[in-house]
């Protein structure tokens, strides 16, 4: 059953070199207890997309569509109607969040404090619960009492996440919660965040430039290119069998094993201009296959199964040659 259902999302940002086209008619669904990662390279809309949800957007953001959570149309909502939504029922990990934890204040009393100003409890308890949930991170009493500069990157990054749950969202965003940190420590973020699902049911959008990482933890995918959805389906549909020569291009500059001291081929060219992208396919200038039709294309996503789609005129009916991995 979907949690959210995000219907042709626009978010257009007005610039003086013109309008950015960040996120163009974005179609994309969550299950309740779902983790669907969200991938792409920098630039193509993916954090957009997660502040759009939240609706943290700048002012010269207009935004377009529609976004079902629980059968409610959030964007019907006034702002004093959201703010019962946002932080609560969708909460965000905002990307860089661990970075930004009250340098002078103790992560104990930084998770307490806004259960204290929204959360309506008394100091005591609202230390107490910070306390629950800083060990629900895995963040031990002795840390809880710490500073965030005697903190690692890892604990800080369970910091910023207990702050995120401590409402019991329904449904978490996480912008890029492993990057900077080292291999072994983004390994047990991933971990913690899917605990966190199979404990409290939270379904989550896990955001990530990264797509191998985001293969290891999650139960679909989306690929986004230049504001839009290029190819979704389950993660062994994404992996196994790429329809979309962007998710194959994706796929092949990740290293392997297998090819340990030979590098990975890096996808040739550059995203395109989100003010003036070229018409028909976002991804025609640098995409092998490109051919006439592909002037056209509207940006469909043909079904594949009932669980995968790509927007690809190669797709339905006709056999895609494949990059070689
Ligand atoms: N406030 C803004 N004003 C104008 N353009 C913006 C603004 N925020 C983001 N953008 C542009 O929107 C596009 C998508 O950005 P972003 O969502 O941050 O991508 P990602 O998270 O995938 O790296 C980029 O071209 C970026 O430069
Ligand atoms: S529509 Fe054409 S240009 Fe776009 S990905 Fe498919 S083959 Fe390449
Ligand atoms: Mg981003």
């Amino acid at each position: 059953m979907s949690l959210l259902d995000i219907e042709n999302l626009k978010v257009y940002f007005a610039t003086r070199a013109g309008i950015v086209r960040a996120v163009d008619g974005v179609d994309l669904n969550v299950g309740i207890g779902e983790v669907l990662g969200l991938a792409g390279e920098s630039g193509s809309g993916k954090t957009t997309l997660g502040y759009a949800l939240m609706r943290v957007l700048p002012r010269n953001a207009k935004l377009d569509g529609r976004i079902i959570f629980e059968g409610r149309d959030l964007l019907s909502f006034s702002a004093t109607e959201f703010n019962r939504v946002r932080g609560r029922e969708i909460a965000m990990v905002f990307q860089g969040s661990m970075n930004s934890l009250n340098p002078v204040v103790r992560v104990e009393d930084q998770v307490a404090e806004p259960l204290i100003l929204h959360g309506g409890l008394s100091e005591d308890e609202a230390k107490k619960r910070a306390r629950e949930l800083l060990a629900e991170v895995g963040v031990s009493e002795d840390k809880a009492k710490s500073y965030p500069h005697e903190l690692s990157g890892g604990l800080k990054q369970r910091v910023a996440i207990a702050m995120a749950i401590s409402t019991r969202p329904k449904l978490l965003i996480a912008d890029e919660p492993t990057t900077a940190l080292d291999v072994v420590t983004q390994a047990q973020i991933l971990r913690l965040i899917s605990e966190l699902r199979d404990r409290f049911g939270l379904s989550v959008i896990m955001i990530s430039h990264d797509l191998s990482l985001l293969s290891e933890v999650c139960d679909r995918l989306a690929i986004m290119y230049a504001g839009k959805i290029v190819e979704v389906g389950s993660k062994v549909e994404v992996v196994n069998t790429p329809e979309h020569p962007y998710t194959q291009a994706l796929l092949a500059s990740i290293p392997s094993v297998e090819r340990v001291g030979v590098d990975s081929p890096s996808i040739p060219g550059e995203p395109p201009d989100p003010i003036n992208p070229p018409s028909g396919c976002r991804f025609m200038p640098r995409c092998a296959y490109a051919r006439s039709e592909c002037k056209e294309f509207n940006g469909y996503l043909y079904e594949l199964s009932s669980t995968h789609r790509a927007a690809c005129v190669l797709v339905g009916g006709k056999p895609i040659e494949r990059v070689p991995r």
